[in-house]
Parts: structure tokens; C-alpha cells; sequence
């Protein structure tokens, strides 16, 4: 299979619908992360795109010791990986906090921390440390404007955050600021969204700081703003982007300034029908792919001329191209998916590509919900 970035020598060993990585630029994705950071230190990639060992272990080798999760099992998936310093970007409420002690005494060689945005998850989340003499980092978690988790930069965040310094079980480290909200098209507009977020952020700093508490930790961002966050010179700055690493088709046709990134992983279907003259059907269906996007708009598929999905089942994938007839059941075609993260997490493994061959499998281990803890 031969395409100019997706060169597949023999594909024969690839079931379909496939979840595909190409190392080399997954690889070269990941230098050109730590390069726009800056340097390592000032990056803590997200986990949840990936959700693989192998591809952390690619990080740690390329010296990134911070890391960012969303779930617990992927907690557990960077700790049993040797990463010394886990954030679990979430707020961990219900039976999730006594696991999050079983999983702070499981690896002793890792720190972790979770955000804090509450008052009633702060006083839980501190019980149920002391009482299983564990301690957690907690960094308190700041609403920009997304309004999904988070408490407003202000009076009551900062009484929080005083709150936070004092629960037992708890050490307070710093904010973290997601604005997953800022998806403006040029780089020039998410900058000005930035840095009007960032007034109020870092006056909630300095009064902090002015009654001699220290906030060493500012964790900041997805990938759209990641060039703005990159370019600040605040102590303590870390960027998390997550999708970076695979990106996607969504990225990378909203955000032109992010073209040194490269999709780098796709999805290898094949035709199993061709029903009517005009119509080719794969197996790439909803269940293969993320379907938070609209229904045809879910991923572009490579070398398949002026075609229009037109149905898609939980197996099927129906599109209408004038060069239908040329097609053969058993025709191979790449896919990138529009969104990556939750495309991954659909496939229990991802066949590796190097150098244009099939290397072999990593298990997308971190889809599960519970590993061992
Ligand atoms: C809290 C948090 N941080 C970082 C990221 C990474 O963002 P992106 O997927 O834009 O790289 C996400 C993505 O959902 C997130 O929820």
C-alpha cells in the first residue's frame, strides 16, 4: 500500500478495520512537541490519546518525566511504566479516592497529583487520605472559560485554595488551567483568548503569593493553544497537549499553524461490497472510529476519488464515488480519523509501521476502565 507519508510494504498481516501507528512520524511528532516547548521540563503530555505503554516509553526516553492523565487506569498504566510524577487531570470523587490511595501505596517511585474544585471533594478526598495515611499533590483546578470542571479565577478559589494548603492528606502545588474551549481558527486569536485568560489566573497568583504561599505549578492547555502557552515565559509553566503525538484530521484542518504535525495514525479498511455502480462499502464502520463527529464527517479516507460517506453502520461504511467500479471487494484504503483519542480507545491494538513494515502490535492498554487497582 503506497501512499507518500503512508507507505504500508505488505499489508497482509493487518486485520481490518485496523488501528494503524507510523512510528516514524509519531516519532517525529514527538521532537517537534519537546522542540516548540522548548524543553522537556516545560511539557506534560496527556496521556488519553495514546493510552500506550510503548508510546510513554518513547517519552521517558526522550527525557519527559511528566505526564498527564485523565483516568486512573491510565494512572496506573504510567506508574507500572516507571513515570515519576503522574497528574491525574480529574476530580476524584466516590470510591475512586480509596483507589487512588491503593494506588499511591502500589508505587511508591510516583508522585501523583489530581485537581481540586470543590469544597465537599476537598474534605472527602482529605479524609479518605488520612485515614489511609497516604498523601496526594492537589492542584486546583481553575475554570477559563469552559465551564466544565473548575472554580472561577477569584475570592472563592482562592479561599480554596487556602483550604486546600490546610487539609490533611493534601499537599497544594499549583493550578491547572484547561481552556478546551479556545478552538479559534488563527493563532493570533487563541494568543489574545490566552492572554485575556490569563489576567485573572495570575492575579489569583500573586495575592496568593502575597500572603506567602508559593504556586510553583501552572499546568496549561490542550493542543490548540500549546504554540501560545509554549511561547510564556511564567515560571513554573508546563504545557500538556495530548493529541500532538498521533494528531488527527480535526486538528489539522482547523489549525493550519500546527502543520509540522502529521496524522500518525490511521485506519486501514477494506472493501467488502460494492452494491450498486456508484457504491463502495468498507468495513469501517461506527465501532472503528470516533462518531463524536458528525455522521460524514468522522474521517477522510486517502485515495478514494470525490467520493461522499453516505451511511454509516456499526460496521458499514456506504460512499458514493464516480470511480466505484474500479473497485474490488478486498481493496485496502488508509482512513485518518477525525478525532483520534476516542478512536483509539476503540481498538484493543495498534499494528506499528517502521521504516514502511509492519513491526508488530502494542496493546492500547489503557482503554480499559480498571487494570489491576
Ligand atoms: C484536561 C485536559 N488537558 C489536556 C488535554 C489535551 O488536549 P488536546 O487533545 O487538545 O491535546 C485534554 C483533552 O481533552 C484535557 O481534557
Amino acid at each position: 500500500m503506497t501512499h507518500s507519508l503512508y507507505h504500508i510494504e505488505n499489508t497482509s498481516t493487518i486485520y481490518s478495520p485496523g488501528l494503524v501507528f507510523f512510528l516514524d512520524l509519531i516519532r517525529q511528532n514527538l521532537a517537534r512537541t519537546i522542540e516548540l516547548a522548548g524543553s522537556v521540563d516545560r511539557l506534560r503530555p496527556h496521556c488519553k490519546t495514546h493510552k500506550t505503554r510503548e508510546i510513554v516509553q518513547l517519552e521517558l526516553a526522550a527525557g519527559i518525566r511528566k505526564h498527564k492523565v485523565a483516568t486512573l487506569a491510565e494512572a496506573e498504566l504510567l506508574a507500572s511504566c516507571g513515570v515519576p510524577d503522574v497528574f491525574i487531570a480529574y476530580p476524584i470523587v466516590g470510591p475512586n479516592q480509596r483507589r487512588l490511595a491503593e494506588l499511591i501505596r502500589r508505587y511508591p517511585n510516583t508522585r501523583f497529583s489530581v485537581t481540586v474544585d470543590h469544597p465537599h471533594s476537598l474534605k472527602t478526598l482529605s479524609q479518605t487520605m488520612s485515614l489511609e495515611n497516604v498523601e496526594v499533590d492537589a492542584l486546583l483546578d481553575l475554570d477559563v472559560g469552559q465551564h466544565r470542571t473548575g472554580i472561577s479565577p477569584g475570592p472563592e478559589a482562592e479561599s480554596l485554595y487556602e483550604q486546600m494548603l490546610a487539609a490533611p492528606g493534601l499537599k497544594a502545588v499549583g493550578f491547572h488551567v484547561y481552556d478546551g474551549h479556545n478552538h479559534q481558527p488563527t493563532l493570533a486569536e487563541r494568543q489574545a483568548a490566552v492572554q485575556v485568560l490569563m489576567e485573572p489566573v495570575l492575579r489569583l497568583r500573586e495575592t496568593l503569593e502575597a500572603k506567602g504561599v508559593a504556586i510553583r505549578r501552572l499546568i496549561m492547555g490542550g493542543t490548540p493553544t500549546f504554540p501560545v502557552f509554549a511561547r510564556m515565559d511564567i515560571p513554573g509553566l508546563e504545557c500538556s497537549p495530548g493529541t500532538l503525538i498521533l494528531h488527527d484530521h480535526s486538528y489539522s484542518s482547523k489549525f493550519p499553524d500546527l502543520s509540522p504535525f502529521v496524522p500518525a495514525a490511521l485506519l486501514l479498511t477494506r472493501v467488502i461490497s460494492r452494491p450498486t455502480k456508484t457504491r463502495v462499502t468498507f468495513d469501517l464502520g461506527y465501532k472503528a472510529v470516533a462518531s463524536d463527529p458528525p455522521a460524514g464527517k468522522r474521517l477522510v479516507l486517502l485515495d478514494v476519488p470525490e467520493y461522499e460517506a453516505i451511511l454509516q453502520n456499526e460496521e458499514h461504511l456506504v460512499v458514493e464515488t464516480p470511480a466505484a467500479e474500479s473497485f474490488q471487494p478486498g481493496d485496502e484504503r488508509l482512513a485518518i480519523p477525525t478525532h483520534i483519542c476516542p478512536t483509539v480507545a476503540m481498538h484493543q491494538q495498534a499494528y506499528v509501521v517502521e521504516g514502511g513494515k509492519v513491526i508488530g502490535t502494542w496493546p492500547i492498554v489503557g482503554r480499559d476502565r480498571v487494570l489491576t487497582i
